[in-house]
This record gives structure tokens, sequence and C-alpha cells, in this order.
């Protein structure tokens, strides 16, 4: 495929929590690039530095946490340094995120009409009465049935599902370049999430807006995204396009979460995949050399001192690991 010009580039960013018990490296030199319309999926397991970075993105992190290094590139001009007021600018207008949680986005007291005409008011030059009319276009947009009706509600009163759709009603009212979604289908039963998902493809697809969908479970990511980077520990470990992560991952960590998907993985492989065993490590205890060394089937004693580099191991498919693996080709046969 051939890429369009980059949106969003995070350029070695490292953000950390400077806590009572010591330094949390949360994000440690990640880099990733998105261009316009595309959609990254950023994985790994809970803890590997994934919504901190969303957050660093956003402007959204607080003290003890500090971005203390790298850039983060939108449009062309460096977020990090920027005021807080530059940056709700632009989360108003030009990024927006999607939560896990909308119950906790959601303002109880108001309805969702309001709340999310209160956010076309704010940053958009229009009338209440337009704002009102685009807020029930929004509504009907993300598959909310009888939005006139829908708008006087409270947000109790909707199911999970309604209330995600909501989300990104008004996730989507500023026609964001850049879309963050964060686990956004994660506390949904699996038909909820099929048919959430299905409406961001179908917007994104739409409106031509890039998404960076963050998630921990890989198998969402073979759906939605055109590019993956796995990320351990705040650290990318292995990057490309969709197809070559699938078919030909290299990373064991990235093994292990392709082995956590049913029937994904052909009958033709005849090397069984190692699934991964253990726990993401304690961010105050790091392990020496590579961070995934202690869950790692295939680690030698240099694994055990040194961190190894992202290395572009085939065109544009990049991978941190001394040893990366290799079994026949396997295919995704979903
Ligand atoms: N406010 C905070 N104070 C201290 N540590 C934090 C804070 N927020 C996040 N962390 C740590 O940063 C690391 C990355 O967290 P996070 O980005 O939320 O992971 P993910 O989204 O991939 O599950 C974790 O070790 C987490 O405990
Ligand atoms: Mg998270």
């Amino acid at each position: 495929m051939e890429k369009s010009e980059v949106l969003l580039e995070v350029k070695d960013l490292k953000t950390y929590f400077y806590t009572d018990d010591g330094v949390v490296k949360a994000v440690d030199g990640m880099s990733y690039t998105i261009h316009k319309g595309e959609v990254l999926g950023l994985v790994g397991e809970s803890g590997c530095g994934k919504s901190v970075s969303a957050m660093s993105i956003l402007g959204l992190i607080d003290v003890p946490g500090k971005i203390v290094g790298g850039e983060i590139i939108f449009k062309g001009e460096n977020l990090v340094g920027k005021t807080p007021e530059q940056l709700r600018k632009i989360r108003g207008a030009e990024i927006s995120m999607i939560f896990q949680e909308p119950m906790s986005a959601l303002n109880p007291v108001f309805t969702i009409g309001d709340q999310i005409m209160e956010a076309i008011l704010i940053h958009q030059d229009v009338s209440e009465e337009e704002a009102k009319n685009k807020t029930i276009e929004l509504l009907g947009l993300v598959g909310i049935p009888e939005p006139e009706r829908r708008f006087n509600q409270y947000p109790h009163e909707l199911s999970g599902g309604m209330r995600q759709r909501v989300m990104i009603a008004m996730a989507m009212s500023c026609n964001p370049d850049l879309l963050i979604s964060d686990e956004a289908t994660t506390a949904l039963d699996v038909t909820i999430q099929a048919q959430i998902l299905e409406l961001m493809k179908d917007l994104q697809k739409r409106t031509g807006m890039a998404v960076l969908f963050i998630t921990h479970d890989l198998a969402l990511v073979a759906e939605m995204a055109n590019s993956v980077y796995v990320a351990y520990t705040g650290k990318i470990v292995e990057s490309g396009d969709v197809v070559s992560i699938f078919r030909r991952p290299r990373h064991p960590y990235t093994y292990g979460l392709l082995s956590s998907i049913p029937n994904l993985v052909s009958e033709k492989t005849k090397t069984p995949l190692p699934a991964i065993e253990g726990m993401v490590p304690n961010p105050y205890h790091m392990p020496l050399g590579c961070h995934f060394n202690p869950r790692c089937p295939f680690a030698t004693e240099r694994c055990r001192k040194e961190m190894p580099e992202l290395a572009e191991i085939e065109n544009n498919h990049f991978v941190r690991c001394f040893h990366p693996v290799l079994v026949n080709e396997s295919e995704v046969v979903s």
C-alpha cells in the first residue's frame, strides 16, 4: 500500500512517573508513525504503556508523571512543550479519544444530547439550533435508533453499547483527523463489541480520519488495523504491516500473543507456538537485558545482559530481538 502523508510521529517518547517507590518508565523510548487515513494498532498486555503513550499525545500526563524525552509531531508541530491551553484546543478540534468506560467520561446529570451539543458549541462557531441538529445527525450516524427521543435521555438510561456509541458521536463531533480508541470495546460483550468495531471501521472509511487503535487483543488488531506495533514494558518490540505481523511474526512475545488467539494459526504450521508464561515484570524491578527474557523460551546469556535494538528484519518489519523466530509461514485462517 502506498503510504499517504504523515499525520502523527511519536519519536523516542519517554514518559516517566516519579513515585515514592521509585521511577516507573511507563513509556521508554517508543516511536510510531501514523499516516493520514491509516489505522495503527498498538497492542500489548496490560501495563505495557499503551494508555500512557496515548495520554502523552493528548497532553494529559499529570504529576507524578512527566514527558522526559522525545517528540510528538502532529501535522508538523511538536506537541511536547505546548501550553495546556494550546493542547486543549487540539484535543477538542483535531484529536479525539474514546475510552473503555464511557460512564466516567459522561456527566450523569446532563442528557446525552446536551453533552454532545455542548462539545459542539465549545469548539464550533454554530447556533444552538444548528448544534442540536448536528447532535441528532451524529446520534443517527453512530447507529442510535430514534435519535430525537434519545437526545433527552440520561447516560444511565442507556446500555453500555449505546453509551459507547454516544462517546463515539461526541468524539466525531469535531471531525477529528485522529481518533484514539483506547480499549474502547473491552468492557462490552462480544456481539456488541463487534458492532462497535464495525461502526468505527465504517466511520473511519467514510471520513478518512486516522485511528490509533489501542487494545490488548491482537485478534481485534487483525480486523481493524493497517499497521501493527507491539508494545512491551514501554518499548516497541515488533512492528510492521498487518499481513507481515500475522503471517511472519518474529518476536517471541508477538508469537505468544498470537498463540492465545484460537484458530488463528494454520494447521500447516507444525511447530507449536509457545504460549506466554508468567507476567509483565514489576515496573520498579525491570529485568536486566531484554525485558522479555524471563518469559522467553529462546532466551540466551546475551538476552539476560543486553537490551536488543529495534532492527529492520525485512522491508518495513522491525523486531527487537537477538533470536527472532521464524516458523514455517503461518497464515491467518480466522
Ligand atoms: N499515575 C501513575 N503513577 C505511577 N505509575 C503509573 C501511573 N499511570 C500509569 N503507571 C504505570 O505505567 C505503566 C504503563 O501503564 P499503562 O500505559 O496504563 O499500561 P497499558 O495501557 O498498556 O495497560 C504501568 O506500569 C503503570 O502501572
Ligand atoms: Mg491501558
